[in-house]
């Protein structure tokens, strides 16, 4: 399959060579109420639209680093300024490890080739790997939900944070695609509404039958034994299996091993950290405390805890490898004596993260 060094077009992210900016996404804090495209004209651009989660999604916002810096070098910037801008874009956040990866992988390209149609074909030959991996989590995933399955998923994890067609979702989508019937509920994932605004909105275009429900609620549907199955996307894994996702994502595990529902983690490659041995390792990215004050979006603006209430806002959690049923890669599914075999210490992550 040839493809194209001048086009990529996903859900969320846009590159056109014939447009300068090339690089275009769709401002994610503003769905579903408003589908807005935004360019993106300079590093500091996507540094800022990262971690303002206008682009978000471990995967993605790997991908979308490696167009930006791809489009720097296309404007003519030299090949050691280069470097620099990755290390802003590297640092954009912490826990997502695919953003690491893809620009170590943009930095050591840009170190034996600084020709800028070469970085740009590098960082587009990132992209489309990306479609590529979701294709095979979603086709090795699919196989594992069953005709009738309420299934359960937590943050999105689907095309909107992906260049494909998502990790988790993408393998929901695919059982959806291959005629089985299935009902999807939606965790709506507090503080920042990942599920309620962007899972919700993606089910709803791919006419996938869902029901959102607040986090709270997850324990009452399993109890009343509307969960087969559960499946979640991951930020950065660790070569013994325990994962960083959504914060909310262990307190699913946990309600799922208490109600003997198996609970699946999707993710490629590209997420593992070969440098991370357990999820102590896995740096987590605090937030503004006004995300839990209150709720702030296209939808508006309000603030209804004390203004000065003190706050804790992880963005991410650690579900401990004990209660993974399954490892979905785009490598294969890994059980629990595989994964104690090494099988995640295949990964060709060489981040070396900061700590
Ligand atoms: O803070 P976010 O919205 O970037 O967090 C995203 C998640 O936690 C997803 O579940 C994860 O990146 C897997 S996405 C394929």
């Amino acid at each position: 399959v040839t493809r194209s060094t001048d086009v990529f077009s996903s859900t969320a992210l846009r590159w056109s060579r014939s447009k300068d900016p090339f690089l275009w996404i769709l401002d994610q804090r503003l769905l579903p109420q408003s589908e807005t495209w935004m360019p993106v004209r300079s590093t500091e651009d996507m540094v800022e639209a990262i971690q303002t989660l206008k682009v978000r999604g471990a995967p993605l916002i790997g991908v979308a680093a490696a167009l930006s810096l791809a489009q720097t070098a296309l404007r003519g910037t030299r090949a050691d300024v280069l470097v620099q801008e990755a290390s802003r874009l590297r640092a954009a956040r912490p826990t997502a490890v695919n953003l690491m990866n893809a620009l170590d992988r943009m930095v050591r390209f840009v170190r034996t080739n600084p020709d800028p149609e070469a970085i740009a074909g590098e960082a587009l030959a990132i992209a489309w790997e990306d479609v590529d991996l979701c294709a095979k989590m979603a086709e090795i995933g699919a196989s594992l939900i069953s005709e009738g399955d309420g299934v359960l998923t937590h943050c999105n994890a689907g095309a909107l944070a992906t260049a494909g067609v998502g990790t988790a979702l993408g393998v929901i989508a695919r059982a959806h695609g291959l005629g089985r019937r299935i009902h999807v509920f939606v965790d709506e994932t507090r503080p920042l509404l990942q599920g309620g605004r962007l899972t919700a909105w993606e089910m709803g275009k791919l006419n996938v039958p869902y029901t959102l429900i607040a986090d709270v609620m997850a324990a009452s549907v399993m109890a009343q034994g509307k969960i087969q199955k559960i499946f979640v996307g991951c930020d950065r894994v660790a070569t013994n299996g325990d994962f960083a996702n959504k914060i909310g994502t262990y307190a699913v595990a946990v309600l799922a091993r208490h109600h003997g529902i198996p609970f699946y983690v999707v993710g490629p490659h590209t997420t593992i950290d070969s440098h991370c041995g357990s999820g102590k390792d896995i740096p987590i990215e605090q937030r503004d405390p006004q995300e839990v004050r209150g709720a702030q979006g296209a939808f508006g603006s309000v603030t209804w805890a004390p203004a000065q209430a003190p706050v804790y806002n992880p963005s991410f959690d650690v579900t401990p490898a004990s209660l993974v049923t399954g490892w979905v890669m785009d490598t294969g599914l890994f059980d629990q004596d595989a994964v104690r075999n090494g099988a995640l210490r295949m990964g060709h992550s060489s981040a070396a993260h900061p700590r």
